[in-house]
């Protein structure tokens, strides 16, 4: 699927031709995200909004233009509930910050799963202990399994806020959104979904899913660092107060008081990652023209093939679901007597890149009995044969190393 259109795809690493497979971490760029940027700063670099001016009235144009593109792209019901931010991690905060600000009182519940990455859990965590309220988990199975009767016997009328992954980072399950937010929605309960693995990954859809927020980041969907994505209901955003102050947020400001400006701008102080916000709006065009049913198709080929292959290594487990069709398109695994570490090493001399470690999933991990996993996960230009090479790759890790 247009490897071409990646330069770095082309590179070699340690000698030999790389195979990228580190995609839930960050994913690569296609020329037309980076001539996009290039573009930007060749053309039309200015300071938004405030500028009465050709070159700062075209910056503004191109970012309102992707608050629209942003919106269509999950099919939020108005652009003005498409706040920007630096990434998913930036914009949990933001939402722990202000809806438990609101929303949240001592002996009330946030209830968070067991399976979230550590931006989905930390800052629910320190909003609980900050605030007096009970901090509750969904736990998942020792196989990492997780289901709706897990959410229904947690949920009840004091948990005011459920927070959860649309995906997660270390096992590729796709959870039941849909099914999670009806449950919760009968106790009056705000939902917060973590979409950083799933808007990169599949069609997502905030009005039939059913959800109150949804959040994810720029970088894992083609587009350049330091740029993500709350959306929010516009009857949540207009009750939450703003968690950042100062320029660009405000609509009058005097000794005595100060009031904010419209839905978004509000939420949006100080000047924006304009240059983030082009390159977020070139990536859905990319996308967009590719389709998203496609790209989540040609990830499933992949993810099928690698757990074919991956199940013929001796000594190799791998974790989350078996069906295919519940995944994204990783597979985390372990192997017996090899550190993750120790084996993407071994990768990286062939040219493979991996991630090992916790993938900032502790509590996952720690429940699993493991310290540490490797993962390798897959993107739209990744082929059968970059995963036929990270299965050679581990066999001659076992070769070496054990
Ligand atoms: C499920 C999940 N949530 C949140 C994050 C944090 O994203 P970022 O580092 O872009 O803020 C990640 C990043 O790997 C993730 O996989």
């Amino acid at each position: 699927m247009n490897k071409s259109d990646f330069p770095i795809l082309t590179r070699k690493v340690n000698g030999k031709p790389l195979v990228y497979l580190d995609n839930a971490a960050t994913s690569q760029k296609p020329q037309q995200v980076i001539d996009a940027i290039a573009d930007y700063y060749l053309k039309s670099n200015a300071n938004v909004h405030r500028g009465i001016h050709t070159l700062s009235e075209e910056a503004t144009e191109l970012l309102e233009t992707t608050r629209k593109k942003v919106a269509d792209f999950i099919n939020a019901p108005s652009y003005e509930e498409i706040i920007f931010t630096s990434g998913t991690t930036e914009g949990l905060n933001f939402l722990a910050d202000a809806l438990t600000a609101k929303f949240v009182g001592p002996g009330d519940t946030i209830l968070v799963t067991e399976l979230e990455h550590h931006s989905n859990f930390v800052p629910w965590q320190k909003a609980a202990e900050r605030i007096g309220a009970k901090f509750d988990i969904v736990e998942v199975s020792k196989e990492g399994q997780i289901n709706l009767q897990d959410f229904a016997s947690k949920l009840n009328d004091k948990v005011k806020i459920l927070a959860f992954s649309h995906a997660s980072n270390v096992l590729g399950t796709i959870l039941p959104v849909k099914e999670i937010c009806k449950l919760a929605k009968k106790f009056g309960t705000i939902t917060v979904v973590d979409g950083a693995q799933a808007v990169p990954h599949m069609p997502v859809n905030v009005q039939s899913l059913g959800c109150d927020a949804y959040v994810f980041s720029g970088h894992k969907m083609l587009a350049p660092m330091g740029i993500g994505v709350v959306w929010a209901k516009k009857d949540i955003l207009a009750k939450i107060e703003p968690a950042r102050f100062g320029g660009g947020m405000i609509e009058t400001v005097s000794k005595e008081k100060s009031t904010w400006a419209e839905i978004p701008y509000r939420f949006e102080a100080g000047t924006p990652n304009v240059e983030g916000i082009v390159g977020l709006g070139a990536a859905i065009d990319y996308l967009k023209q590719l389709g998203m049913e496609k790209v989540q198709d040609h990830e499933k080929t992949l993810v099928e093939h690698a757990l074919a292959e991956l199940t013929k290594v001796d000594g190799l487990k791998i974790l989350g679901p078996e069906d295919p069709s519940k995944r994204t398109g990783l597979v985390s695994f372990c192997l017996q007597n090899i550190h993750p570490h120790d084996l993407s090493s071994v990768l990286d001399a062939e040219g493979v890149a991996v991630r090992s470690g916790h993938h900032c999933a502790m509590p996952l991990h720690i429940k699993m009995g493991i310290n540490a996993s490797t993962r390798a996960s897959f993107y739209l230009y990744n082929d059968k044969a970059d995963v036929d090479k990270l299965v050679k790759g581990i066999r001659k890790a076992q070769k070496i190393l054990l």
